[in-house]
């Protein structure tokens, strides 16, 4: 059904790692300072997700995730900017269209450049945490990072390589059609909000070039 999603950390202190709100409200007492996230239907029908069982096998929906796998290996391949040079290998990114909803990170860490899979290092334990939390798990998302190629020592990725890394993300919507993006962290928040701040916009969906962007903070 309809719905949107999210997660926060409320001010303060101490408390638990997950709770839920929203019609499947699992309040689980976390005081300030915990996580919370949240999947709940908002009445508005025109920020859509697919979480039904099966809406990936079904045969209108089967598209979305052809063509991933080749995808991944022309990304393999890119050398559009200097991050291949220092990078192991490419992280092209995970998943599938099935829940509609296509996370994007910052960049390959140290583990992700070494196993070539997104979010599979500290950050990435949490992020399966909260996707386990609202009922998910990474098989039905996508998730792929603003750059491909791990930044040398971790360093915020440049301006020109996010810019040569575009057109990867072109193709995984083309591919994916998500219903929401959910953008983790800044970085991924400015590629569609340049200059704003991450503490004022997390948690709201916006609508931007037709698409619905959902930032939250990074893991
Ligand atoms: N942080 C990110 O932003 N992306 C990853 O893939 C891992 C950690």
């Amino acid at each position: 059904g309809s719905g949107w999603w999210g997660w926060g950390r409320r001010g303060g202190g101490g408390g638990c790692a997950l709770a839920r709100r929203g019609p499947r409200r699992g309040q689980c007492g976390g005081g300030p300072g915990s996580w919370w996230v949240s999947w709940g239907c908002r009445g508005d029908p025109t920020l859509r997700c697919s979480t039904s069982p099966g809406w990936r096998t079904r045969p209108e929906n089967q598209r979305w995730t052809d063509g991933l796998e080749a995808l991944a290996t022309e990304i393999r391949a890119c050398t559009a900017c200097p991050l291949h040079r220092s990078a192991r290998q490419a992280v092209p990114g995970e998943g599938s269209a099935e829940s509609g909803i296509l996370f994007l990170g910052e960049a390959p860490g140290y583990n992700e450049d070494l196993r070539g899979r997104p979010f599979v290092g500290a950050a990435g334990q949490l992020l399966d945490q909260l996707l386990a939390g609202i009922g998910l798990d990474r098989s039905k998302v996508f998730i792929t990072n603003v750059v491909r190629h791990r930044p040398p020592e971790n360093r915020d990725p440049l301006p020109d390589e996010v810019a040569a890394c575009h057109v990867w993300f072109e193709r995984h919507l083309a591919a994916l059609r998500p219903a929401v993006i959910v953008t983790l962290g800044r970085h991924a928040m400015y590629k569609f909000f340049p200059g704003e701040s991450i503490t004022r916009v997390h948690g709201k969906p916006r609508r931007k070039d037709g698409l619905v962007i959902f930032p939250v903070f990074h893991p």
